[in-house]
């Protein structure tokens, strides 16, 4: 239980400050660094350097639900530089296209969520097949919409 509050915590931790303070590109990026914390928990239990357990695999899914539900409000008109973003140009020459990879960042994620259950995936791999649709939207959005990618 302990590992698993750790684990949560550390998924969730860094997004408070930045929400707070209300700059988009830092939130955003806040936010993607708990999707990179998810991937890399799920890289973890498959590799064996993590032990799993049902709760440790629910955090890390129900924490790439919370960043699908709220990502898509973090770019504002204006928000394109400034910081170090890595955002695309064409998020704002393409809003239609974003948001169809919103939308099936959106219905990875809420797969996840139902196939985790109650009290999450059962073993490694339940939770490695409900992330893997989850991890397939990663190069798929990067590879037109963030820069260097
Ligand atoms: C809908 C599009 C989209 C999806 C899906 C997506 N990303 Fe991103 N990601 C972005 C964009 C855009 C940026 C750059 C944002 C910026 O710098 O302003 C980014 C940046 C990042 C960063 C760098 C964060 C930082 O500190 O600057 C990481 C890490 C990351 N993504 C991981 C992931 C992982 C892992 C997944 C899949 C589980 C994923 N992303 C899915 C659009 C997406």
């Amino acid at each position: 239980m302990k590992t698993t509050a750790l684990i949560a915590a550390a998924l969730l931790a860094g997004a408070v400050p930045a929400l707070a303070a209300e700059d988009p590109i830092a939130v955003r990026q806040t936010l993607m660094e708990s999707m990179g914390g998810a991937a890399g928990l799920t890289a973890g239990v498959l590799k064996g350097e993590i032990d799993y357990s049902p709760a440790i695999g629910k955090a890390a899914i129900t924490a790439t639900a919370g960043v699908a539900e709220a990502y898509a409000d973090y770019f504002p008109e204006g928000s394109d530089t400034g910081g170090n973003t890595e955002a695309s140009p064409k998020i704002w020459e393409d809003p239609a296209g974003f948001a169809e990879q919103i939308s099936k960042l959106q219905a990875a994620t809420a797969g996840a969520v139902s196939a985790s259950g109650k009290s999450g995936p059962a073993d490694a791999e339940a939770f490695k097949a409900a992330m893997q649709p989850v991890l397939a939207t990663c190069k798929s959005c990067h590879e037109t919409y963030r820069l260097d990618d």
